[in-house]
């Protein structure tokens, strides 16, 4: 962890803070230890909008993206290799000073150590925990710059980015899902985790649907929703699907729910989302959900609604529709 790592770099190990300006930490998990920064003059960047609350409620400064120049920057190393090197882009081009790259084995610190210690030379490295930090002086404008990435199109015709989810093109079990839909959807729908907006899309070729609520937690997944479905009735929600609440409650729920916390399969948060299904439907809502085969969701579904239904998958996929939500109470 950074944690444990820093302070090996800062006690004798070499790396020095700026003694002046703003340093920039780029994706920290949210229980990360600040002790061994200058908590008055860091700012947090972070696009995940559940560890973005948490950090908000710290006394740190937070944002989305970069805003402006930082005397320096770190990076916690994301686990798709192309987001890692954007974000890697993303803090040379704003740093006017060392930028430290910090990760762990198993999210691919090894090689990106060696590609940069093929272009610029580095400093450290601090190999411990299962992982490394490392970092250079001043990158050049343009070190790293062939490493930004933002937004593109995939042959699909769908915008996506690096690290959001399915980024080369449509997901098969959300496609699954989407084959499976009624005809019929009701007025108010929710695509809880809309991720780059697939689901939504093809919920807005339902006759009668008057809004969609994306709620994705990624703020570039829900910019490249944004840019995927432009139908007036699409409302984009920047927040955390298991404690979002709309102003009034939808009548249908879709979604893939996220299963991942970090590397680690977690049931606990697609649980967690079908708890929030039945919380935001309405008491005649309808829920249409697909999942992995082997992760346990039939017990949760059963205690939050009264009838819970598998109407099909294939062998990786299960496809259920759950209606009557139980605990319908806010
Ligand atoms: C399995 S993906 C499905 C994406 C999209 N519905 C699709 O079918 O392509 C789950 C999505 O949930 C998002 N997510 C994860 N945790 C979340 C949370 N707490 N609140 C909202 N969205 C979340 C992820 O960023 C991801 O985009």
């Amino acid at each position: 962890m950074l944690d444990s790592r820093l302070p090996l770099a800062l006690d004798g190990g070499g790396l020095v803070w700026p003694e002046k300006g703003t340093i920039a930490v780029f994706g920290p998990s949210a229980d990360l230890d600040l002790e061994g920064f200058p908590k008055d003059r860091i700012q947090i960047i972070h696009d995940f909008y559940p560890a973005f609350a948490v950090w908000s409620a710290r006394d740190v400064s937070v944002a989305v993206v970069s805003e402006g120049r930082y005397a320096a920057a770190v990076v916690c190393l994301p686990r798709a290799k192309m987001e890692a090197r954007a974000m890697i882009a993303e803090a040379c081009a704003f740093s006017d000073g060392p930028v430290v790259i910090d990760g762990q084995k198993t999210d691919g610190i090894e090689g990106i150590f060696k590609a940069m210690k093929a272009r610029v030379s580095v400093h450290g490295p601090v190999t411990k925990a299962h992982g490394k930090l490392f970092w250079i002086d001043a990158p050049a404008a343009d070190n790293f710059a062939d490493w930004a990435a933002g937004p593109e199109l995939t042959e699909g015709g769908f915008w996506t980015a690096p690290g959001v989810f399915s980024a080369d093109g449509v997901d098969i079990a959300s496609a699954l899902l989407a084959d499976a839909l009624p005809e019929k959807l009701g007025k108010h729908v929710c695509d809880l985790g809309a991720g780059w907006g697939f689901l939504s899309a093809h919920v807005l070729t339902r006759a009668g649907v008057e809004a969609v609520h994306l709620v994705e937690a990624g703020h570039v997944a829900l910019e490249c929703a944004r840019r995927n479905v432009t139908d007036p009735r699409a409302q984009f929600h920047w927040a955390d699907g298991t404690d979002w609440t709309p102003e009034h409650r939808v009548d249908t729920i879709v979604m893939t729910p996220p299963f991942h916390v970090g590397r680690a399969s977690e049931p606990q948060i697609g649980q967690a989302f079908v708890a929030s299904a039945a919380r935001l439907l309405t008491p005649q809502g309808h829920l249409w959900m697909v999942a992995n085969r082997h992760l346990p969701y039939e017990a949760e579904l059963k205690t939050r609604f009264i009838s819970v239904e598998e109407i099909g998958g294939d062998a990786r996929f299960k496809l259920f529709h759950a209606s009557r939500p139980l605990r319908n109470r806010r």
